[in-house]
């Protein structure tokens, strides 16, 4: 690299999966500059053994494991252990890591108070970043007395097991429900269908491909590198700030539509083009002329560019789902149109625009009766292991610092200050 006309050489580190970063943490110290590369797209803010993509080839491994071979032979529970401690489990760890999340699968009951101090309007996404963050202040007896680093293991499990009870506390509460609480018999999906839709003297009927498809889904959310929400985790983390926190502020960044909250932007796309009428070419040529803005929502990814590995996955699940339930959505039929006609659009083909994991999954949830609402909340109960993950990660690492980026200022250069009387 030559700056101001002088050679620079910096150095360069290789990752195990041969992908090559220019080392310039040197780079200030040496030349008086800095990067500028807004959005991130070719800055590595982290060397992680968690998960490693190649968008180019569509490839997504969890800690080496390619994503369809999970998808095909793990389960959810399982692929949250081997994120977070690396590993796949030996079947005592299994059931180890399996019992501590049924042991703190309760919410402590005073915290009912502060599902009732929500409006009915809230949004469910709001009330889970604040229920997240509510849940640190109350202790638990396994973790008294014990560092954070020995207290990791269950913290972990608490924030990955209750997650799901505030989700469905929530989704209560916004619908007028009575609460309902875990039952220890049943399995983590299995437990949250119940909890989501059990009424009193009516037992929610466990439908064991239901509960395979939405684990399916959670797996497939588990973990994907550095995206908005677990890249804000780890900036939280990395001012040590503890993990409800740190999981607290991933909720808040996944909520966007164009991150978590796309699945539900997608299913309001979906049904705005079923209530006009048309059959997509309408909208994909307002998306294409960019009037107001319009987005063709599930659709391109920062990190892939030919194909996303877990919408192939999905979208072969939404027929299976929809088959066995014999349900027809006029949904899912517009969704195939538009991708099909994007598929050979020049405008998507050239920006290298494929569907991603959002578009197909909320036609499933919506198959099974979960509200729109409550869409980019099933994707932070499936993200949780991640983010712990990388929360564990932060920490572990002695050479951590502080996430402090710079920035290049493009404001008024010094001033003096004007008097009341002297300004226009
Ligand atoms: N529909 C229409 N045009 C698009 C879309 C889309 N979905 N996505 C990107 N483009 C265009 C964009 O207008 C730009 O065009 P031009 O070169 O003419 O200005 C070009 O493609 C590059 O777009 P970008 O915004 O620079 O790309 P990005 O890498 O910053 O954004 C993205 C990635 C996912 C935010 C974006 O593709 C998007 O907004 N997609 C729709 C929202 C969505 O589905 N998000 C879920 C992502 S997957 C779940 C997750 O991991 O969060």
């Amino acid at each position: 690299m030559i700056i101001d006309g002088k050679p620079l050489e910096l150095p360069t580190f290789v990752g195990s999966e041969g992908e090559v970063g220019i080392d310039i943490a040197t780079l200030r110290n040496k030349t008086g500059c800095i990067t500028l590369d807004p959005g991130y797209g070719n800055t590595g803010a982290c060397k992680s053994a968690i998960t490693f993509i190649d968008g180019e080839k569509g490839i997504l491994q969890y800690r080496g494991y390619d994503i369809a071979e999970l998808a095909q032979k793990s389960t959810f529970v399982e692929t949250a252990y081997l994120l977070i401690y690396g590993e796949l489990p030996t079947a005592a760890e299994l059931e180890g890591f399996s019992g501590l999340l049924t042991q703190n699968q309760m919410l402590h009951e005073d915290m009912h108070f502060h599902f009732d101090a929500f409006p009915p309007s809230a949004h469910p996404m709001s009330i889970l970043s604040a229920m997240i963050h509510a849940s640190s202040s109350y202790p638990s007896p396994q973790t008294a007395g014990k560092t954070l680093k020995e207290a990791f293991p269950f913290h972990a499990a608490r924030l990955i097991s209750q997650v799901r009870t505030i989700a469905t506390s929530s989704f209560r509460k916004a619908h007028g429900l009575p609460a309902s609480y875990p039952k220890t018999k049943l399995k983590y999906t299995e437990n949250f269908l119940h909890m989501m839709f059990s009424l009193p003297g009516e037992e929610y009927e466990i439908n064991p491909e239901i509960v395979r498809a939405l684990d399916l889904i959670f797996l497939l959310h588990a973990d994907h590198e550095q995206n908005c929400s677990t890249s804000t985790v780890r900036m939280v983390a990395s001012s040590q700030a503890n993990v409800f926190a740190s999981a607290s502020a991933g909720v808040c960044a996944l909520w966007g539509p164009l991150h978590g909250g796309a699945n539900q932007a997608v299913l309001e796309m979906l049904e705005e083009i079923h209530r006009e009428g048309d059959d997509g070419t309408k909208f994909l040529n307002e998306v294409k002329n960019k009037t107001g803005n319009r987005r063709l929502m599930g659709f391109g990814h920062r990190v892939y560019k030919n194909f996303d590995p877990r919408a192939v996955i999905i979208k072969e699940q939404c027929d299976k789902v929809l088959g066995q339930l014999h349900k027809s959505d006029p949904l899912l039929d517009i969704a195939k149109k538009l991708e099909e006609i994007a598929l050979h659009d020049e405008y998507f083909v050239s920006r290298k625009l494929y569907p991603n994991v959002d578009f197909y999954s909320g036609i499933i949830m919506r198959a099974i009766g979960i509200p729109m609402d409550m869409f980019t909340v099933m994707f932070a109960i499936g993200r949780m292991p991640g983010w712990v993950a990388n929360y564990k990660e932060v920490m572990d690492d002695r050479d951590s610092r502080i996430s402090r980026p710079r920035q290049i200022y493009t404001g008024e250069t010094l001033r003096t200050y004007k008097p009341m009387s002297e300004r226009a």
